[in-house]
């Protein structure tokens, strides 16, 4: 009889957010946040036979640099543990970096972090966003991730910890900050 009281649609409705309340608050006590620092051994100089980061595409006519809006580049960066390039590998960092201000100021940077060592490997994390790039640090969105990073999101910042100018060699390290079930 109450039943009849309240309108049928509304019964639902309630139903609906309860269910997803207890949803959202089962899922919520499971999320774990994971800090991670790493070093990104990254080799810039045009032409060099060891390049980690090459310019595949820009403007027509003009020099394709970092500083060119709309120069494309790929890269697959060796990611080790420290600072040291033969300290422990931990993985790969593979993608792309367009220079998307028309000043050439910012970086759109689009970079799985593939990870091989034993504690990530088969896991990834996704990292997509603007790149100040000539600021001392820049931060970047964590939009996803794989394997043990499920539905990562989180934030990552990007510092140039040591740069050799004349062969373009520069050990960048990355500081990740995810939460993930
Ligand atoms: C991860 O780092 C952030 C920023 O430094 C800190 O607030 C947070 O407590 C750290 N989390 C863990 C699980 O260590
Ligand atoms: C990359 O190759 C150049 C030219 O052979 C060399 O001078 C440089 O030391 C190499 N860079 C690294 C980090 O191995
Ligand atoms: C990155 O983490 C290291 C510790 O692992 C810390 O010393 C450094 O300040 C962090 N960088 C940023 C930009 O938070």
């Amino acid at each position: 009889m109450a039943r009849n009281l309240v309108p049928k649609g509304l019964t639902s409705l309630l139903f609906i957010l309860v269910l997803a309340t207890a949803v959202h608050l089962t899922k919520a006590t499971e999320l774990k946040e994971t800090n991670l620092s790493l070093y990104f051994q990254d080799i810039s100089a045009h032409g060099a036979a060891n390049a980690t980061v090459v310019p595949v595409a820009g403007v027509a006519g003009k020099a394709w640099t970092f500083t060119q809006f709309g120069t494309v580049y790929v890269t697959d960066n060796y990611i080790t543990e420290t600072s040291d390039p033969n300290s422990a590998a931990v993985g790969r960092g593979q993608g792309m970096y367009v220079t998307a201000g028309l000043d050439g100021l910012n970086s759109h940077v689009m970079i799985s972090l593939v990870f091989t060592n034993d504690e990530y490997s088969g896991s990834t994390i996704q990292i997509q966003g603007i790149s100040k790039q000539f600021e001392p640090v820049r931060e970047v969105a964590v939009v996803a991730g794989t394997g043990k990073f499920r539905f990562a999101r989180g934030y990552a910042t990007f510092e140039t910890h040591f740069l050799d100018i004349p062969t373009q060699y520069a050990i960048i390290r990355c500081n990740v900050t995810v939460q993930h079930y």
